[in-house]
């Protein structure tokens, strides 16, 4: 139960860190779409390890279409896309099985599935898991891509560093020059020396990713118990480690003013906008057609090589754990095309229950 996200389009996730595969199973996908395997494995790659501080575990990540794709076009079928885990070493998680990580799901997971729970890199537990989410985005992406809609997504902090704002319409384009995927390459190159530094100080970092999606309909929500804002958040906090989630202005609204905070209508070009965003497009539930802002907060990577007091479950007695294995030391960069995923499959869902996307494309 919980693996399934979606009305009308509709992702299942199956698999598990160190486990066979990871895979995605797409139902409610219109027939005709174009899609080739590199369209899918396009995305993979930018959730790969390679800046600073990420995991030295490397997967080929090759994207295999099982089903619901012929000639290169969905057929309305079920679309199942999976990836075979190549590079595992469940040596210390062996070791490890039964000291609890801080941090990590290891004893709520060792609860709730009586111990049966595949432990192995975190299990269903794993970071990895957004592999899933990323391959089900690209095909969302794409069937946003007919209706003009545009998602993307940049880090904006790091370990407390942050990045100045851009311009909206450059932002996608300067977060594709580095690694950690930041508007700001000054920041980016001190956000890169943290990590390196909390790394040899055996740690790890948080930050902030911002979502953005442009060109978005007005009308997309189902208030009141579905609302865009409400099960987009869902869908972010079904990203490891996302620990909050922010809208616009988001906490700050706390602090302002009616009159600041009110986004004052106007006319351009015929279209009824609004001056400021402070609202992040959302205004009752329901996207006004203002670009979609959304900031997620990434907890620090649970495991750490720093040994820290803990409780073996198994021999109930309290001992000192220094997490070996590999480890990304700051979770952001991996994120963010998991977080532009989860956008894309949430807003798709809603535009296909609207009626913007048509069952079969022609
Ligand atoms: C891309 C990505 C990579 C991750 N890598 C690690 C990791 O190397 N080590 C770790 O302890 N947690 C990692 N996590 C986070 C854990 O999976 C997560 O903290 C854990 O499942 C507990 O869930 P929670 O933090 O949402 O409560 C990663 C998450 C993501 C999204």
């Amino acid at each position: 139960m919980g693996n399934s996200l979606g009305k009308l389009f509709t992702i299942t996730s199956f698999g598990e860190s160190h486990g066979n595969c990871m895979g995605v199973i797409i139902d409610g996908c219109p027939a005709g779409l174009p899609i080739v395997e590199e369209d899918i494995q396009r995305e993979v790659e930018r959730r790969r390890p390679g800046a600073v501080g990420t995991t030295e575990r490397w997967e080929p990540d090759k994207v295999e279409i099982l089903s619901g794709i012929y000639n290169g076009l969905t057929t309305g079928a079920p679309i199942c896309l999976l990836t075979w885990n190549k590079d595992i070493d469940s040596g210390v998680y062996k070791r490890n099985r039964f000291a609890l990580r801080p941090g990590h799901a290891d004893y709520t997971a060792f609860i709730k599935y009586g111990g049966f729970n595949d432990f192995r890199g975190g299990g269903r537990f794993s970071g990895r898991i957004t592999l899933a989410y990323v391959m089900a985005g690209a095909i969302a992406k794409k069937l946003l891509s007919r209706l003009g809609v545009d998602v993307f997504a940049h880090t904006v902090e790091i370990g407390g560093i942050k990045a100045q704002p851009k311009e909206l319409a450059k932002i996608k384009e300067n977060a594709s020059k580095n690694p950690l995927w930041c508007a700001d390459q000054k920041a980016a190159e001190e956000m890169s020396r943290l990590i390196e530094k909390a790394r040899e100080e055996k740690d790890s970092l948080g930050g902030i990713i911002e979502g953005i999606a442009l060109n978005v309909p007005v009308g997309l929500g189902e208030p009141v118990f579905e609302n865009l804002d409400g099960e987009l958040a869902k869908a972010l906090l079904a990203i490891p480690a996302v620990k909050g989630v922010e809208f616009g202005a988001g906490f700050a609204v706390a602090g302002m003013k009616g009159s600041e905070n009110n986004d004052r209508y106007t006319i351009e070009g015929g279209k009824i906008v609004t001056q400021t965003n402070n609202a992040g497009g959302i205004l009752g539930g329901i996207s006004n057609g203002m670009p979609i802002v959304v900031r997620v907060a990434v907890k620090p990577t649970a495991s750490i090589a720093k040994s820290q007091p803990t409780v073996d479950i198994k021999e109930m007695k309290e001992v000192d754990l220094a997490v070996r294995g590999r480890h990304d030391v700051c979770i952001v960069p991996r994120a963010v095309p998991g977080v532009e995923a989860m956008m894309a499959v949430t807003l798709c869902d809603f535009a296909l229950r609207a009626g913007l996307i048509p069952r079969v494309i022609k």
